[in-house]
C-alpha cells in the first residue's frame, strides 16, 4: 500500500489495545507509517515483543507496554508509562483488544462471560477513564472503539456471550461521545464484518472457511490493513466531524440484513 505523504498522526501519540497480532497489529503499523508515535498495548508480552520490535526495524516509531485492560490499575499504569515514555499526551486511543470463546448457549460458563465482558466492555471504560485526562491536556482527542457485524447480525449460533459484549461497545461509544464532546474527545465505533485474521479462521473448518469466503460480496474476507485504513480515518481530523456514530467495513456483507 502506497500512503507516502499521508502523515495524519505526524507527532500525535496513539495507543492501540490488543496490538500483538492480528488487526491492532496492522493498526499500529498503520497510525505509525502516518507519523504516529504509537504505544502498542497487549496482555502477551509473548507476542507483543516481537511485533513491536519488528516495526521499530523497519523505523517505525512503536513501542511496546504490558497491559491486561480488563485491570484498571494495570491500564491506568500504562497509560502513565506511556505518557512517561513519549513525553506528551495521548491523543488517539483505539479499543481494538478482545477475549473471545464461541460455543452454544448451554456451554456458557461464568468463566467466558466474565472475562468477555472485562475485556471488551470493562477495559473500554477503563482506558477511556485514564486517557481522558491527556485528551484534555492537549486540547481533544479521537477514541475510536471496537464493535462487530455479529451485533447486529450475529453469523451463526454460538455468539451470544460476544454479541451481547459488542452490542454493549455501541451504547458506551454513544454514551461517551455525550459525555465527552465538552473535552473536544470524538468517540465513534468501527464495525468489522469477517477479516481473516488467524483467530477468526481458527473458528471454522477449512471447508467452512471456504464457502464462506466465496459467499462474500467482495469474494474476500477483509483483511486487517482494510479495518486499519477505516480506523485511521476515524482517529484522524479528516473525521472531524464523525462523532458518535458507527462505521461498518464488511465489504457489503451484511447490506439487507436490517
Ligand atoms: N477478526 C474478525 O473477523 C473480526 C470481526 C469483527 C470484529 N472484530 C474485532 O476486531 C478486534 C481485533 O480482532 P482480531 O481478530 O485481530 O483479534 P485477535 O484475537 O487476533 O487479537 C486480539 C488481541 O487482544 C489481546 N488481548 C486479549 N485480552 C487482552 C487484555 N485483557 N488486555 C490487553 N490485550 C488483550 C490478545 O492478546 C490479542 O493480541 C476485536 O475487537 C474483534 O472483536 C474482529
Amino acid at each position: 500500500m502506497n500512503i507516502q505523504g499521508c502523515r495524519r498522526f505526524e507527532g500525535t501519540v496513539c495507543v492501540v489495545t490488543g496490538a500483538a497480532r492480528g488487526i491492532g497489529e496492522a493498526i499500529a503499523e498503520r497510525l505509525a507509517m502516518e507519523g504516529g508515535k504509537v504505544a502498542a498495548l497487549d496482555v502477551s508480552e509473548r507476542r507483543l515483543t516481537p511485533t513491536v520490535e519488528a516495526m521499530r526495524a523497519r523505523g517505525l516509531d512503536v513501542r511496546g507496554f504490558a497491559c491486561d485492560v480488563s485491570s484498571r490499575p494495570s491500564v491506568q499504569a500504562a497509560m502513565a508509562a506511556v505518557r512517561k515514555a513519549f513525553g506528551a499526551p495521548v491523543g488517539v486511543l483505539v479499543n481494538n483488544a478482545v477475549w473471545a470463546r464461541f460455543g452454544p448457549l448451554e456451554g456458557i460458563d461464568e468463566e467466558t462471560v466474565d472475562r468477555t465482558l472485562a475485556v471488551g466492555l470493562k477495559g473500554l471504560i477503563w482506558t477511556t477513564q485514564a486517557v481522558v485526562p491527556q485528551m484534555r491536556e492537549r486540547g481533544g482527542g479521537a477514541i475510536v472503539n471496537f464493535s462487530s457485524t455479529a451485533a447486529r447480525h450475529p453469523a451463526g449460533s454460538g455468539a451470544i456471550v460476544y454479541s451481547a459484549m459488542k452490542a454493549g461497545v455501541l451504547g458506551l461509544t454513544r454514551a461517551s461521545a455525550v459525555e465527552l464532546s465538552a473535552d473536544r474527545i470524538r468517540v465513534n465505533t468501527i464495525v468489522p464484518g469477517m477479516v481473516g485474521t488467524a483467530s477468526s479462521k481458527a473458528q471454522y473448518d477449512e471447508a467452512t472457511l471456504a464457502a464462506r469466503e466465496a459467499a462474500m460480496p467482495l469474494g474476500r474476507f477483509g483483511d486487517p490493513a482494510d479495518i486499519a485504513g477505516a480506523v485511521a480515518f476515524l482517529a484522524s481530523d479528516d473525521a472531524c466531524y464523525v462523532h458518535g456514530t458507527e462505521l461498518v467495513v464488511d465489504g457489503a456483507w451484511t447490506v439487507g440484513k436490517d
